[in-house]
């Protein structure tokens, strides 16, 4: 599984990186307003250093909503670097956007996605990547992770290429989930990658190990 950091800040796209570990970014409007980038050239700047920083496929979304403005401006975000993945809503002008982005060689990540059928439109539609947000899922009731293992499942007897890229992660337990559901890459905070790193018994255990080596020196 891939592992992408979901954020526009910087400081923790860095750090991320420095791990070793990171494949891509993901990012979304409120992620970008968050760090304060307003303006279209600022926006476009802002992806443009994430893309010099990470090497591996950068998520910048679209605005638009309407079949032309989602083309137009997927293109001016395509424009910017090799590696921006264009992400376009789950609606009815997306789809047909993805469709034909596909059909020009530019890669896609469909958002804002909530159920299995959603997903099998954008896998039909050539996305690169379908993003289920599991924990806005499970904030609404209903279990995320078993929306990944039943699009996983569809996917696989289909035969569909586009990959899964878990998004709306809140902890290190949804990074295991999803890594045993199926998913292909998983997008999270920084938070929940390191939330991994720990456990008790490797603090005790390690605190044990420096204990003893002073015996030994
Ligand atoms: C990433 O692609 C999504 O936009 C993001 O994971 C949504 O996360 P949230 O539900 O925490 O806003």
């Amino acid at each position: 599984m891939k592992f992408f950091i979901d954020t526009a800040n910087l400081a923790q796209i860095k750090e991320a990186n420095e791990l070793g570990i990171l494949d891509g970014v993901t990012t979304n409007p409120s992620l970008m307003a968050k760090e304060g980038i307003k303006g279209t050239e600022a926006v476009m700047n802002h992806y443009k250093t994430i893309c010099e920083m990470v090497d591996g496929d950068i998520s910048a979304e679209v605005i638009a909503t309407d079949f032309d403005g989602i083309l137009e401006e997927g293109k001016k975000l395509a424009a910017i670097h090799p590696n921006i993945i264009v992400k376009v809503p789950m609606i009815k002008d997306g789809v047909k956007a993805l469709k034909w982005f596909t059909d020009n060689g530019i890669k896609t990540n469909c958002t804002l996605v909530f159920s299995a059928g959603q997903a099998i439109l954008a896998a039909k539609a050539g996305a690169t990547y379908v993003s289920p947000f599991i924990g806005r899922i499970d904030d609404s009731g209903w279990d995320g992770v078993e929306l990944i293992a039943q699009i996983s499942q569809i996917y696989s007897i289909q035969g569909y290429k586009t990959q899964i890229l878990a998004a709306s992660i809140r902890s290190a337990l949804h990074i295991v989930k999803c890594a045993e559901a199926g998913a292909d890459v998983c997008t999270c905070p920084l938070d929940s990658i390191l939330g991994l790193l720990k456990h008790p018994l490797t603090d005790i255990g390690l605190a044990k190990f420096l204990e003893d080596a002073k015996k030994t020196v």
